[in-house]
């Protein structure tokens, strides 16, 4: 099971922002080619990148109308995929004499959800047995600023860089996080949730510089969700601000890595190149340990040693991913974990 991605769950596909009206990308997402675009009419759309006919990346086509569905039409002999189901709804060196239907050959369609500016992707077939993520904010927020980090390294170690507290103070360094704050002792309460754990709302650490240009009292509340979605909340009493970091495994040692942060008040609009950079310095960080750690993760086996109470969230990680990937066999998923106080100096 280890690295691969969990099905049945929702993937951060893309922002909405790259996906323009009438166009079409092509990305690699679980290892598979998958041709993201936009109809016409501006529903998002994704369909396996692969044309059936003589495997022309459908991407390098164009989106199209055939019967009055948007459609993506293969550059190669033109047969053309219905957005909304993968059907070919156009074969056009048929002859009319030859009475075949091609609706009888298709490419897989993805299910897609889009809000507040991202396009999650449902991994699984058949209905859904998830929702997509619902990240608690009405569709007024948009992202105001979006990093991409796409690093060599496997999916289930980027995961846990994620949830990981140790790593903080030597891979994020910046002095308007937290330089030279010395380490502290920490305690930290955490409890299951529906498919990950979070820490309930609480004061933010007083060496975290951050959390001072919020101003008020703010509270920050912190949770993971499979299959590797980071939520941080962080609100007082007018103001609210979510981060959110995705992770979407493109192949088996490559993954995307994605943070958005939120808001809705003006004043902190004025802030937004500078939050820019700081999310962009963060995430590069994140990025490059991940690439160093895959410098001997790609060429020996490696088994990891968890040590302490700070690599509880990556033991909690794994067996959330075990009990999740094991759900049919023992009659549904039911989270495994329990509430816990964990302590660390940070
Ligand atoms: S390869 Fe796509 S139509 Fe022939
Ligand atoms: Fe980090």
């Amino acid at each position: 099971m280890t690295n691969e991605a969990l099905d049945g769950l929702w993937y951060l596909a893309a922002m909405s922002s790259e996906l323009k009206r009438g166009a079409v990308l092509r990305r690699i997402l679980f290892g598979d080619p998958v041709a993201l675009g936009r109809t016409g009419e501006g529903g998002a759309f994704a369909l396996r990148d692969v044309c059936p006919h003589r495997a022309a990346p459908l991407s390098a086509g164009r989106v199209c109308r055939v019967g009055g569905a948007p459609a993506l039409e293969c550059p190669y002999h033109a047969w053309a995929f219905r957005a909304s189901d993968g059907v070919c709804v156009s074969a056009p060196a048929l002859s009319a004499s030859e009475g075949r239907d091609p609706s009888t050959i298709g490419t897989r369609a993805y299910l897609l959800h889009e809000a507040n500016g991202l396009v999650w992707i449902y991994r699984g077939d058949g209905a859904p047995e998830t929702s997509p993520p619902d990240i608690g904010l009405d569709a007024s927020y948009k992202p105001k600023t979006v990093t991409v980090v796409e690093s060599e390294g496997p999916f289930d170690e980027a995961v846990i860089g994620l949830v990981d507290p140790a790593h903080t103070p030597t891979v994020h360094k910046q002095w308007w996080w937290r330089e030279g704050a010395a380490r502290q002792e920490k305690e930290k309460f955490f409890e299951p949730t529906p498919i990950g754990f979070k820490m309930p709302a609480h004061k933010p650490s007083s060496n975290t510089r951050i959390y001072k240009f919020i101003g008020g009292a703010p509270t920050t509340e912190i949770e993971f969700r499979l299959p590797a979605l980071r939520l941080e909340h962080i609100r007082n009493d007018k103001r609210r601000i979510l981060g959110l970091t995705a992770m979407t495994p493109l192949a088996p040692d490559r993954t995307r890595i994605v943070h958005v942060i939120f808001w809705d008040f003006a004043f902190l609009d004025l802030l937004r190149p500078i939050a820019q950079s700081m999310a962009d310095d963060f995430l590069a960080q994140d990025g490059a340990i991940l690439s160093k750690q895959n410098m001997n993760l790609s060429r020996l086996e490696h088994r990891p040693l968890y040590f302490g109470d700070a690599d509880e969230p990556a033991k909690w990680y794994l067996k959330l991913k075990r009990a999740y990937a094991a759900r049919k066999q023992e009659g549904g998923f039911k989270n495994p974990l329990a509430p816990a106080s964990l302590r660390w100096r940070t």
